[in-house]
């Protein structure tokens, strides 16, 4: 019998080695092996005499064989099933049509009819095109069934794909949200949607208006994450947090939505909850971030953070990205401080909880030039709280904070690159005992933990950190007297932080 797992997975394997890695990241070309394709098949729950199949970005297609496969090993099967397959790239075309043929003829064994088609086209670009000219529900392009590993690109906002986007109101800055948010559009009432995508969709700021669009449109039915986050595509080196989404287009949202987890495809999902919606995506919420919660510690631990007193705003505070720019600033920047410049800091100048300027053994510059042109990139000296925007994939924490406290160099003001975070009490400095009490928190074990439940990649966003709750002053005060200017080893941190805060 045709197995059209195994012909996907033949023509994955040859491609792997063959594949010009130029095309390759400009055409996102990461192909799903055959575990997770099937873990993705499995989740589909529709159940309809015809069934209409979109695989947008087919690659060899190995998600729509997944799908076949899995629909002819049901007892209850469809009559008749079509397949539509986008897929741009010339060369993979004669493998992709090889595993449509195969599934073409495992449906013959079941008895279901099967008709295919390769559009080999672009995916926006023709889709744009339809749903533009109010073509939208004619038979072409209504799907029952959408099954996809979008490529992950971004594009620029002057790109065309992003000015095709935009006659559809669409507003998104990568190709994977932007596949998601078409094929949502042309799935038919109660269609069903299964993608993998990175998990940067479900935080940061420029996703919002993309996270909006898909909540308005569909039913969060499932979500999976992988643990390992270099797993799902374990075979193409792609280090990142990925999440299997499952949704049905049918309003309004259903209170319950099931999180489920594993650590690889490979391995059997080891926990599976239904979580209520509101703990997915909060009431009010104005990013409409997307939390991943799949056991009851991430769920208490949640309740508690969600639960401190205070926002940024409440506590008079605020968080901004540092303002030097260096490649923008390359005619200010020194390596090191001489008359007229201001120290420059950088995430390297991080030493175990404190910022240490200058570093001898560092390629980054030290200082920049102040001057009336460079005045605006500069913050008054004084102390803050700064947290780095990139933490690198291997490192333990994704939140990690550092003391800026230069008291004793005699600067009017410095500057803080870009790939810094920092806290200020609106626009000033903050008080010493507060800045190490904030820091100690932002540093605690269960800020991670719970960081981790709506920020699945390493990038550490102004936005992230204002969407936290936080203790009052006073506690933060308390914890920071407690500390005295030393960051305490992570456990003895914690201890400290769960006794003051109770949170575990
Ligand atoms: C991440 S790969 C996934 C391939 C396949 N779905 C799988 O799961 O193995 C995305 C695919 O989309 C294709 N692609 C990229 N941009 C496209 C576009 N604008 N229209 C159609 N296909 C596109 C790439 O060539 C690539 O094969």
């Amino acid at each position: 019998m045709a197995d059209p797992l195994a012909a996907a997975e033949e023509a994955r394997q040859n491609l792997s080695a063959t594949l010009d890695p130029t095309r390759r990241s400009t055409l996102g070309q990461f192909f799903t092996p055959p575990a997770t394709a099937q873990l993705m098949a499995s989740m589909s729950t529709l159940l309809r005499k015809r069934v209409r199949l979109l695989d947008a970005g087919a690659g060899v297609g190995a998600l729509t064989a997944a799908w076949v496969a899995e629909i002819c090993s049901r007892p209850v099967r469809p009559k008749e099933v079509v397949l539509t397959a986008y897929e741009l790239d010339e060369t993979l075309l004669p493998a992709l049509r090889r595993t449509l043929t195969a599934c073409e003829q495992a449906c013959a064994v079941v008895g279901i009819t099967c008709k295919w088609e390769v559009r080999a086209t672009d995916f926006i670009e023709a889709v744009v095109d339809t749903l533009d000219v109010g073509l939208f529900q004619t038979e072409r392009s209504v799907f029952d069934v959408a099954i996809l590993n979008p490529p992950y690109k971004k594009f620029r906002s002057e790109s065309r794909t992003r000015q095709l986007l935009r006659r559809l109101n669409i507003e998104t800055s990568n190709l994977y949200t932007a596949f998601l948010a078409l094929v949502v559009l042309l799935l038919d009432e109660s269609g069903e949607l299964i993608a993998i995508t990175p998990r940067s969709f479900c935080n940061g700021p420029y996703f919002r208006p993309f996270r909006q669009h898909l909540l308005q449109n569909v039913n969060l039915t499932r979500l999976h994450v992988f643990e390992a986050r270099d797993h799902a595509f374990r075979d193409d080196e792609v280090l990142q947090e990925n999440v299997i989404l499952h949704a049905v287009k049918s309003l309004p949202q259903q209170p319950l939505v099931c999180v489920s987890q594993s650590r690889t495809p490979d391995d059997p999902i080891n926990v599976q909850r239904n979580v209520p919606f509101e703990r997915v995506v909060r009431p009010g919420d104005s990013q409409a971030f997307i939390h991943l919660v799949p056991d009851d510690d991430g769920h208490a631990l949640a309740e508690a953070m969600e639960t401190l007193p205070c926002t940024l705003d409440e506590l008079g505070l605020c968080v901004s990205t540092g303002r030097v720019v260096d490649f923008r600033a390359k005619q200010w920047l020194r390596a090191e401080p001489t008359a007229g410049t201001v120290p420059l800091i950088y995430p390297t100048h991080f030493d175990s909880g404190l910022v240490r300027w200058p570093k001898a053994d560092t390629k980054k510059p030290s200082a920049i030039v102040h001057n009336t042109d460079s005045a605006p990139l500069m913050v008054p000296a004084g102390v803050y709280v700064l947290v780095r925007r990139f933490s690198a994939k291997e490192e333990r924490r994704r939140v990690v904070a550092a003391v800026f406290d230069l008291s004793s160099v005699p600067y009017e003001v410095v500057g803080f690159e870009n790939h810094l975070n920092y806290f200020h009490e609106r626009g000033a400095p903050l008080d010493r005992t507060l800045a190490w009490g904030l820091s100690a928190f932002l540093n605690c074990s269960p800020l991670d933990t719970y960081f981790r439940q709506f920020n699945g990649h390493t990038q550490v966003n102004a936005t992230d950190l204002r969407s936290l709750r936080y203790p009052t002053r006073a506690v933060l005060t308390a914890l920071g007297h407690r500390i005295q200017g030393i960051l305490p080893a992570q456990d003895e941190l914690d201890a400290l932080v769960a006794e003051i805060l109770k949170v575990r």
